[in-house]
């Protein structure tokens, strides 16, 4: 299973961009994930995900195991604004959205749904039929993000799973079908 490295700008300019070249405002390119990026990603998971940041030795082999599928908003300034990260199984047609964010002076900016458009492309490239996440119940943003790429809970019970990551940490796990590549 191969994907090419990616690198594009993403096309939110007018929005995203002020009346100078500060590193707020300047425009972001979404790219696959590099070696020398870890650090960075480490301090950009810490800044959103806190005390369900990935320790930095998992984030390490994350991006060996799933560089492919690990892809930035880098900012030209040396910050990573967002990245989305999805496992696939070497037997099995399905994979795992392990991780989606984008800095909190970025949002509703269309970048999340950016991140998640183009790593679901990929996999469907790639292959892949079948997408999981699981995403904590009172999320709602990124609930409304998944629900509006297609993403339905996975039943029983309307997806919800207690105590899924130990006790009272509850998920609710939703899934989409992709379409197979014509
Ligand atoms: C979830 C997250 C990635 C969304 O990123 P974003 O760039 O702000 O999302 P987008 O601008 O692409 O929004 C896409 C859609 O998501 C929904 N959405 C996003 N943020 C929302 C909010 N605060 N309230 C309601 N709906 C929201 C909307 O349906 C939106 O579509 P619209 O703009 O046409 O209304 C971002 O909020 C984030 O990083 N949150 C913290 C980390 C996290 O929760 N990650 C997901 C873990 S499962």
């Amino acid at each position: 299973m191969t994907a090419e490295p990616l690198e594009r700008p993403v096309d939110h300019h007018e929005r995203l961009t002020g009346p100078g070249p500060y590193p707020d405002t300047l425009p972001l390119v979404l790219r696959t994930a590099r070696e020398a990026d870890l650090p960075e990603l480490r301090r950009l998971d810490e800044e959103v995900f806190q005390e369900v940041a990935y320790p930095g030795f998992l984030l390490r082999q994350l991006f060996d195991m799933y560089e492919e599928h690990f892809l930035v908003l880098d900012d030209g300034a040396g910050r990573l604004r967002g990245y989305v990260l999805a496992a696939t199984r070497a037997l099995g047609r399905d994979s795992w959205i392990l991780g989606l964010c984008v800095t909190q002076d970025r949002r509703r900016h269309g970048l999340g749904r950016e991140l998640m458009t183009e790593v679901l492309d990929r996999l469907r490239r790639n292959g892949i039929e079948v997408v999981r996440l699981t995403v904590e119940p009172a999320n709602l943003a990124a609930i409304l993000l998944y629900r509006s790429l297609g993403f339905r809970p996975e039943e029983p019970d309307g997806g919800l799973r207690p105590d899924y990551f130990g006790p009272g940490m509850h998920r609710q796990i939703m899934r989409l079908d992709l379409p197979g590549c014509p």
